[in-house]
């Protein structure tokens, strides 16, 4: 396939679809939502509205380094500061369905739809991409079309109408057209990290220091585990403890679980056979973070797991 001429046919057919009306879009920073943001950017300039909403539960830095990214490519981002609501609707949850629930709707019901009435934007773009659309048909996954989902017909609530740019591509499709338009790397190439951010690697209730923490493993893992071209790599806290030893006192400590998967499309996943001293090095640095004495590597496939523990 030319992506060349995928994307001027695109950023033609946003042109007639939007018109002279307003658009909004919310970016993630996962290759999907980048590659939407600069197509649609390209065909609407300032008529697009970009946001990235900030919910509390992104890996370090996160925020800063997407917006950062884009407004050196010229596209401004608006960073909507929401933690203290999902951080609030998301107090008291354990149920891991619960939780991505309620996720969920403060993502769209609330604050995306908050955004929308306040700026008047008639169109919403989606990194919708044909696999989901696939996927969605099989009832393997959950996360298309969220808005009929949660049981929200977006132009009659909002008034707006769903487009979603990408939903003849694949992933890898999407990757080709994420370097066609001079996104760096870090984005094009970019390993997969799920909507509900780091609450499906959060198991129990999600709270401001069990993020912190998990937070912290997070990058421990990344920094670790970034040259072994692995499919995806992350770290879990579990709700259970352990007892240990800290400075020569016993405590109940907290528990990390790694994961290292090799897979093709997340269908399924097989773990890495990492190096002994990459594992012992990972396990030395993640059993220093404050509260945490034991590290545990998962060998779990998918299936009989999945690859996120929520
Ligand atoms: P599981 O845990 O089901 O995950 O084996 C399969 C792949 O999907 C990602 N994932 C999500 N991605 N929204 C997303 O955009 C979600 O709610 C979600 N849940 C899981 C996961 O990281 C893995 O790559």
């Amino acid at each position: 396939m030319d992506y060349s001429v995928f994307v001027k046919e695109q950023i033609e057919e946003i042109k007639t679809s939007v018109g002279n009306h307003l658009a909004i879009n919310a970016l993630s920073g996962g290759v999907d939502s980048s590659v939407v943001t600069v197509l649609g950017h390209k065909a609407l300039g300032d008529r697009l509205i970009t946001v990235f909403i900030e919910n509390g539960l992104m890996r370090r830095d996160e925020p800063e380094k997407v917006v950062k990214i884009f407004s050196d490519m010229g596209i401004p981002v608006r960073l909507i500061d929401a933690q203290k609501e999902f951080l609030g609707v998301l107090k008291g949850l354990t149920d891991p369905e619960e939780k991505r629930n309620a996720i969920t709707r403060t993502f769209y019901a609330t604050v995306f739809g908050r955004l929308v009435r306040e700026t008047g934007a008639k169109f919403l773009f989606h990194g919708t991409i044909l696999t989901d659309i696939e996927e969605t048909v099989a009832g393997i996954k959950r996360q298309h079309n969220i808005l009929a989902q949660i049981g929200i017909d977006p132009e009659k609530e909002y008034g707006y109408q769903v487009l979603e740019p990408l939903k003849t591509l694949r992933k890898d499709g999407v990757r080709e057209v994420a370097k066609l338009l001079g996104l760096p790397p870090e984005i094009s190439q970019r390993i997969p990290f799920p909507g509900p951010a780091l609450a499906t690697r959060i198991v129990g209730e999600v709270t401001e220091e069990r993020l912190a923490t998990v937070r912290t493993a997070t990058a421990i893992v990344e920094e670790e585990l970034g040259d072994t071209g692995a499919f995806q790599y992350l770290a879990v806290l579990l709700n259970d403890r352990a007892t240990g030893i800290v400075h020569g006192k016993r405590e109940f400590g907290q528990i990390i679980v790694v994961r290292c998967l090799h897979s093709l499309d997340a269908r399924t996943a097989t773990p890495a056979e990492l190096p002994w001293e990459k594992l012992k090095r990972i396990c030395d640095r993640i059993t220093a973070i404050p509260d945490v004495n034991r590290c545990l590597y998962d060998l779990t496939p998918k299936p009989p797991a999945t690859i996120e523990y929520i």
